[in-house]
Parts: structure tokens; sequence; C-alpha cells
């Protein structure tokens, strides 16, 4: 087969370096598409490059011939416990660990002629300040907080200033704090851990899921309906969003200085800080214009909680304008030869070796898909792949 094969030749990579700083413009589709983040102690295979990473390379590709103004982010997710438990395994440190792994995967993404505008990573000083700057606006969103004032004991002091006594009062000292719209806790509560409170958050993310999944301009894949809405359904809870580790992004708080935010409350941000990484201070005008940009998000369905509920609430929490997203296509899973894929047991197609197959890349392009999990999973098998790319 390989010899058969052998005889297509593959395109070369190519990435468009030349393209400058792509911002939104005035009367043009402005379209910003992002490919889930892997973690990056994991070598990718062929579920994961269709799932996301290829799937959005199609679009990103679409957008571009016909004419809208696109840019595409991935890159890998490198902070939290899996990393650690790697290093610990390897005896390296978790920077070693992301540094080998995100050039394994920048590779391999190249290899099937992925076109990323920026293959970045979490671990950054961008990702830090954003991360920051979010859960500073959840936790002290005094707009939203009432209590009684530490000071005088007025008990409807607002969270930045009391009015009885005047005095200016750090939310997080308020006695009682409630929120003011709806009378309960606020956002973010700390104890020794801090938890991001979904159910305060949930008539406002409810609405959001409601008004985006019935626009006639947006469209949601119907697993990513189904997970979200039932997700609303069994109503949210408030969940916690730190974790006693070394490796991630520093929770900015007096007495958290040994915890670091839990990984899926970072990892969302890390398309907001990879595309400040490309385009400096200007990430802004992609990720804080929802009146001019249609955010498409690719993700696998295990990711859709996260994407339609988690993170949407911490960009509602903060009160600020965030691009939220419109179109959240999610995949079911890629099976191989009916079995799950993993690198431990051996079984599947993983990237960092199907290169020596010595089948060109655009034969894997058109079978995956072909394969695509649009509505069940679906199987790769070498038979059917012979018997679909032969001619
Ligand atoms: N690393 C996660 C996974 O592989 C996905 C993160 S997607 C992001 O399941 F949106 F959070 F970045
Ligand atoms: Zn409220």
């Amino acid at each position: 087969m390989a010899d058969y094969l052998s005889t297509w030749k593959s395109e070369p990579t190519y990435f468009d370096e030349s393209a400058g700083k792509k911002l939104p413009e005035d009367g043009k589709r402005n379209v910003l598409i992002t490919a889930a983040l892997p973690y990056v102690n994991n070598v990718p295979h062929l579920g994961n490059i269709i799932g996301c990473v290829l799937s959005g390379d199609v679009f990103s590709r679409y957008c571009k011939i016909v004419g809208h103004n696109s840019i595409y982010i991935g890159g890998t997710d490198e902070y939290g416990t899996a990393t650690e438990m790697k290093a610990l395994k390897e005896g390296k440190t978790p920077q070693e660990i992301c540094e080998q792994f995100y050039h394994l995967h920048k590779q391999i993404y190249e290899w099937f002629n992925i076109e990323f505008d920026n293959f970045g990573r979490t671990s950054t000083a961008n990702q830090t300040e954003i991360a920051q700057d979010i859960f500073k606006k959840l936790h002290l969103n005094d707009r939203y907080v009432s209590g009684t004032c530490p000071l005088c004991k007025y008990e409807d002091a607002r969270g930045d200033q009391c009015d009885k006594c005047g005095k200016l009062i750090d939310a997080i000292d308020l006695i009682e704090p409630k929120c003011h719209i709806c009378s309960e806790r606020p956002v973010v509560k700390s104890s020794n851990h801090v938890f991001l409170d979904l159910k305060q958050l949930s008539p406002m993310v409810e609405e959001f899921i409601n008004q985006v999944t019935s626009a006639e301009n947006s469209h949601w894949s119907s697993n990513a309906i189904a997970i979200s809405k039932s997700w609303i359904k069994s109503g949210l809870e408030k969940r916690c969003i730190t974790r006693d580790l070394k490796w991630g992004t520093p929770v900015p708080l007096e007495g958290f200085e040994d915890k670091v935010f839990y990984v899926w409350y970072d990892a969302p941000i890390g398309y907001l800080s990879i595309t400040k990484t490309l385009l400096g201070d200007d990430w802004t005008k992609w990720w804080k214009n929802p009146d001019n940009v249609d955010l498409y998000q690719f993700i696998g369905k295990d990711n859709v909680a996260f994407h339609a509920v988690v993170f949407p609430s911490c960009e509602l929490g903060t009160g600020d304008k965030y691009t939220m997203v419109k179109h959240l296509c999610a995949t079911e899973y890629l099976n191989y030869e009916n079995q799950k894929f993993s690198k431990s047991r051996g079984t599947g197609v993983f990237g960092d070796t199907v290169s020596d197959l010595g089948i060109p890349a655009d034969i894997w392009r058109f079978y995956l898909l072909y394969m695509r999990p649009e509505n069940q999973d679906t199987t790769f098998s070498w038979d059917d792949f012979m018997a679909k790319v032969s001619k």
C-alpha cells in the first residue's frame, strides 16, 4: 500500500508569514477561528487531528478563499497535573516537557498542512496577565456585590464603597456579601480554594445559550446544544478553580501563593493569550469586539461544557464585553479499528509516526474529513482507508 501511495506528491508546507498583523476591518466579515488546545503531554492521534485542528483548518481555508478576514488560533494547553506527572515520570521539569512536546505538536500539525495564524502555548506571561485580569474582575466585581460594611456595619454597602460611612472598601471584606441583582452569593467565593459560582451566573449564561442557539446567523452542532442544555437543566453548581500545584497560572490573591488556577479555568484563556502573543495589545480587537467579530470554535464533544457554559460564564461575569462563541462545532469520537486510540496500549495512528508511513498528508486529510465524526462516533479502519483512497 505504501508503495502505491508513495507515488502521490505531497504539497510543501505553507505558512502565510507575510500576512502581517491581521485585525478586524470595518465592512468585512471578521472571523475568529479556534481549535481546542490539546494537552501538551500527549502525542496527538488521528482522532485529535480531525476533532479540532483539521476541521478548523478546512474552515479557515474556506474563509480565506471566499475573502473573509479571518484568523485561526491554536496551541498547546500546558499547565496542570498531567504535565507535572509526565515531568516527574521522565525526570524533567514541567518546562522541559512543555518545550519538547510543544515543538512535537507543532511539527505534527505542520506535517498535516494545518495553517494556523498562530500556534502558541498557554505557559506564557500573556496567559498570566489575562487569566489574572479575568479572575480579578470576577472576584471583585463590585457592581454586582453588596453586603454589610465591615467598618460601620451598614447592611447595604456596595462592593467598592459604603454609602453610609463613605469609606472605600474592598468587596472581599464585605460581611455577608450578596449579589446586587439576585441577592445570592457573589461570583467567586474564597475559602481555602476559590470557587466560581456558576449558580449565580447561570441566569446570564442560560440566556446567552438560548439566544445564541436560536439565532439564525449562528450555529452550534446538535451535540453542543444537547450537552449545554442538559448542563443548564441539571442546574449549575459552584466549581473549584484553584489547585494545590506549582505548574500553573498563579492565583493573584493573598494566602494563595502556593496555588494555581485549575487547568480548565485557565485553558480557554489560552485562545486570548495566544492571540496576544501574535498581535500584542491589538488582541482585544478580536476578543473584545462582539459586534464585529464572529467566533467559531472547533472542539471535541468532551470539551462542550467548558466552551458553552464555563468559559462564557467567566466572560459574562467580568462585566467586560467579550467576543463570545457564536458557532460551536463539536465532533464525536473517531475510534481505531473499533477500539479507542491509546498510546500506552499502542492502538492507533499517532502524529509522530504517521509521516514514516509514506502516505502523503493530503490522503490523510481527505480520509479524515470523509470520516469526520459529525453525528456519531466513527471508526478509522485500514481496510476502509485503503478502499476509499485507492483509485
Ligand atoms: N486540553 C483540553 C483537552 O485536550 C482542551 C482545552 S481546550 C481549551 O481536552 F479551550 F480549553 F483551550
Ligand atoms: Zn445576581
